[in-house]
């Protein structure tokens, strides 16, 4: 049995990128390892949530994880905060982690653009929070999406690092756990890039039928094929990324042949897809609100994960403190 670590910032309701970026095969997953699943409420903290928001989002993602099925009798549920040696961890290998290599992050860079009023500190170091999510339990795996393979390097990097700085054997350095094929991007509907949560063109796992269809009804298309045979354009390709993850092979040989056939009509794939879509979230759906209105429930497992979590992560503390040198007189 290999440890699994992932984690998900609380920063609104998860959507389709998320789930099959770093939760499909859930089940299997937790049954055939030892799972840790956390909420990285500090992590959100880097957009200055308001502390509704805050705990709002909290409550949403982890009624959300219950409800795409993580068991809290087999997998280990928490948020981050309500364990605290994260952060003396990440205090620590904040020591051995450089300034330049984290200004020289593709995601810091990208945020340094995106909100240049708001470059802080927890910005810089994020991924050395983030290694320190992932190593506190000594996990051997780690599924995340396309969009989190850096991250994953820099928290193998620090573990490499930190082995080697005090010539020990301690850290694991933890690979993508990607069910056994190349990590995933799931595109957004707007044409190009990746789903995100801020990036308003996503699909929630809490949409109700018609948002979906109004939202994928919506999504970018072109004026269609003109030659047989014809490369997709991106917009194109990122309705079929889509099917590929809720549809059956045969609607998508069917919709691909009418593409190279320069048949396609793209409302009937839309229409398609829409549903399909809508197929998969339906069940989802209903039992995150189910969930949701059960707080002695969600109080239960948050309490408990945490128990679970504390006491991996007061081992790996303990020892790294020693490693490190801290000792009694
Ligand atoms: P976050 O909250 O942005 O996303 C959570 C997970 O969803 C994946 N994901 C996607 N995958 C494919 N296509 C997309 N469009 C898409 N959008 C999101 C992400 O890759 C991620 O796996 N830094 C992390 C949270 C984190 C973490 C960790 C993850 C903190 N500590 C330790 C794993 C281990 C993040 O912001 O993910």
């Amino acid at each position: 049995m290999e440890t699994v670590v992932s984690g998900i910032r609380p920063t609104g309701n998860l959507h389709l990128g998320n789930y099959f970026g770093a939760m499909k095969n859930f089940l299997k997953m937790q049954q055939e390892n030892n799972c840790y699943f956390f909420i990285a409420d500090y992590h959100s903290l880097t957009t200055h949530p308001t502390p509704a928001d805050l705990h709002g989002s909290v409550k949403q993602v982890l009624a959300e994880y219950l409800a795409c099925g993580l068991d809290p009798e087999i997998a280990t549920i928490y948020l981050q905060s309500d364990v605290p040696e994260v952060t003396e961890l990440y205090l620590l290998l904040n020591m051995n982690a450089y300034i330049g290599e984290l200004e020289r992050t593709t995601s810091f860079k990208d945020k340094v653009r995106k909100q240049p009023e708001n470059v802080n500190a927890g910005l810089l170091t994020y991924p050395v929070l983030m290694a320190a999510d992932i190593i506190i339990h000594n996990a051997a795996k780690v599924p995340v999406g396309k969009d989190q393979e850096q991250n994953l390097e820099m928290a193998r990097k620090f573990a490499r690092r930190f082995n080697n700085i005090y010539k020990v054997d301690y850290f694991r350095e933890p690979q993508p756990y990607n069910f056994g094929e190349a990590l995933i991007k799931i595109p957004g509907l707007d044409g190009t890039g990746k789903m995100g949560k801020s990036e308003g063109n996503g699909i929630f796992l809490v949409d109700n039928e018609k948002q979906i269809k109004k939202k994928v009804m919506r999504a970018v298309t072109d004026s269609g094929p003109t030659e047989m045979n014809a490369e997709m354009p991106e917009p194109i390709q990122n309705l079929f990324t889509l099917m590929n993850v809720v549809s059956e092979q045969s609607t998508i040989d069917f919709f691909k042949e009418k593409y190279a056939k320069c048949e396609i009509r793209y409302g009937d794939l839309k229409k398609q897809l829409a549903e399909d879509i809508n197929m998969f979230v339906a069940p989802i759906r209903e039992k995150i609100n189910d969930i949701k209105a059960n707080d002695d429930y969600l109080r239960k497992v948050a309490k408990e994960g945490a128990e679970k979590a504390r006491e991996s992560a007061i081992k790996t503390v303990k020892e790294v403190r020693e490693i490190i040198g801290f000792k009694p007189f």
